[in-house]
């Protein structure tokens, strides 16, 4: 950083019309934060000596969720004077009045910018002494943006926005990226002069450049290198597009870190997960929020995981896993749903067609098969037979079942909390657990069988049943 000071401005009062949405457009995530927080993000990379964001729309909501992000920015709020212009002056307003750096104007809608590009916008305004440097982008379709508009000799003359061009207008494929860098005096004072004369009836911040042209200001625009960075989000058909572009980059940037990712286009990556080297990612993955995948662990295909621990080497298939923490070498899935407070230990395993919640479930203990466990403290080298059931809820509250070190149970117990199962205990086939079994004992709740003779014959009469039995009978 040089020696003069920055303050760095985010819009982020607008509505959002184009989204059609109860959500203000801010606050669309994309890559597991809002469109906003990636703005401020990269934002606090820039040593600023002032971070402003400008609110209005549903205020309350956009500066909670900037708080989140970022509790040091300054909120700033816009009046009911519409447009970009009106936000930047009311931001300059909250400045120190003796602040005469330069002001670096983010949109909260331009969310794939990255540091370095502001850098060199920053250095090049400097460098020129300009009193305004625009960072442009040479784009195919140029619709929707503010065109750059130069005069004969190839300098910036005025920025016109897609309502207010001629038709030879429109044509300049060279738009504003709503990214500039301003001298904080010549912005002040040419600001107070826009008015409210276009299609829009708004305070454009972009009618400042043909301002600072006539007063002979030095005004420049930088064309960025990659025409990504200026890509801007007014609908969902865009917010779809960023989210793939961020996430492209996200996948990338864990591919160099020494992650396999098999099938990078259906597999997603917030920006807020960590991955370890040797990590193999199956196709048709969602690896998000605070979700950490450890060394050599193979997660997917077809895998959700929410804020869960991947422990080193484990293998993770066909599971939708939220609050979850599963330990090294362990073994979950296909077809399994994990849900908070699931933690499974070191080798254990969860396998098809469980769901867990709020269990704790021991080193090398297994729950393979068809089982509910929910609200339990299982021990080590635990197995729970096929289709074992903790019934931990009795209309009113939910209880405890805890199983001891080394217990087993029969396929389809079920466990009726509040209960527990002493160490090296074993339940039968089919046993409902009322009272807690000592360690050590075989607990068995289903009676004796009794095999009733001809029962079929006599009470189901003419059916196809009935028939088999009466010529296995009569072959006897
Ligand atoms: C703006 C630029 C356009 C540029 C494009 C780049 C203007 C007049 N036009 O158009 O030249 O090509 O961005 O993406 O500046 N906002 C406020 N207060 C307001 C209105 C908007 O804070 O009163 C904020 C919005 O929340 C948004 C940003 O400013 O984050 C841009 O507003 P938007 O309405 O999206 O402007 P564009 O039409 O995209
Ligand atoms: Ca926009």
């Amino acid at each position: 950083m040089t020696g003069k000071s920055l303050a760095i401005v985010v819009l982020a009062a607008g509505q959002g019309t184009r989204m059609k949405s109860r959500l203000p457009k801010v606050l669309h995530p994309i890559g597991g934060r809002p469109l906003v927080g990636h703005v401020l993000r990269t934002a606090q990379n820039l040593g600023a000596e002032h971070i402003e964001v400008v609110v209005r729309h549903e205020r309350d909501t956009v500066v909670a969720a900037l708080t989140h992000e970022h509790p040091e920015a300054i909120i700033v709020d816009q009046d009911d004077i519409p447009g970009t212009g009106r936000a930047v002056q009311v931001a300059i307003e909250a400045l120190p009045a003796d602040f005469d750096g330069d002001v670096l104007v983010l949109s909260g809608d331009v969310p794939l910018l990255e540091a370095q590009t502001l850098q060199r916008l920053i250095d090049e305004h400097r460098r020129a002494q300009a009193a305004a440097t625009i960072l442009s982008a040479k784009l195919n379709d140029p619709t929707g943006y503010g065109r750059i508009i130069r005069d004969a000799s190839g300098g910036v003359a005025r920025i016109v926005e897609q309502k207010d061009a001629s038709a030879e207008e429109a044509a300049v494929n060279e738009i504003n990226a709503g990214v500039y860098v301003f001298r904080a005096a010549q912005l002040r004072h040419h600001l107070a002069r826009v008015d409210q004369n276009n299609a829009q009836g708004e305070v454009y911040l972009t009618s400042v450049i043909e301002l600072l042209r006539r007063a002979n200001e030095p005004v420049a625009a930088e064309v960025a290198d990659d025409e990504v960075a200026a890509f801007g989000v007014n609908d969902r058909v865009q917010l779809a597009e960023a989210g793939r572009i961020l996430n492209q980059r996200i996948v990338q940037r864990w591919q160099r870190e020494g992650v396999t990712v098999v099938d990078p286009a259906t597999t997603w990556i917030d920006d807020t997960a960590v991955l370890a080297p040797d990590a193999t990612i199956l196709p048709n993955t969602q690896i998000l929020r605070a979700s950490v995948v450890g060394p050599g662990a193979t997660i997917g295909p077809d895998t959700t995981l929410v804020d869960c621990e991947v422990g080193e080497d484990a293998t993770v298939r066909r599971t939708d896993a939220n609050l979850a923490v599963i330990g090294a070498r362990a073994t979950v899935g296909p077809f399994t749903y994990l849900r908070p407070g699931t933690i499974l230990g070191a080798d254990g395993k969860i396998g098809a067609y469980v769901e867990t919640k709020n269990a704790e479930i021991g080193e090398g203990s297994k729950v393979p098969h068809l089982s509910y466990v929910g609200d339990a403290t299982i021990g080590k080298n635990v197995n729970l037979g096929a289709g074992t059931i903790t019934a931990n809820y009795d209309d009113v509250h939910k209880h405890r079942t805890s199983v001891g070190d080394e217990a087993h149970t029969g396929s389809h117990t079920v466990l009726v909390a509040p209960v527990s199962i002493g160490d090296g205990a074993k339940t039968g086939a089919g046993a409902v657990i009322r009272k807690d079994v000592p360690a050590g004992a075989l607990a068995l709740s289903v009676s004796p069988q009794r095999n009733i003779d001809g029962w079929v014959e006599k009470n189901r009469a003419g059916t196809g049943a009935a028939q088999a039995a009466s010529r296995a009978r009569s072959a006897e």
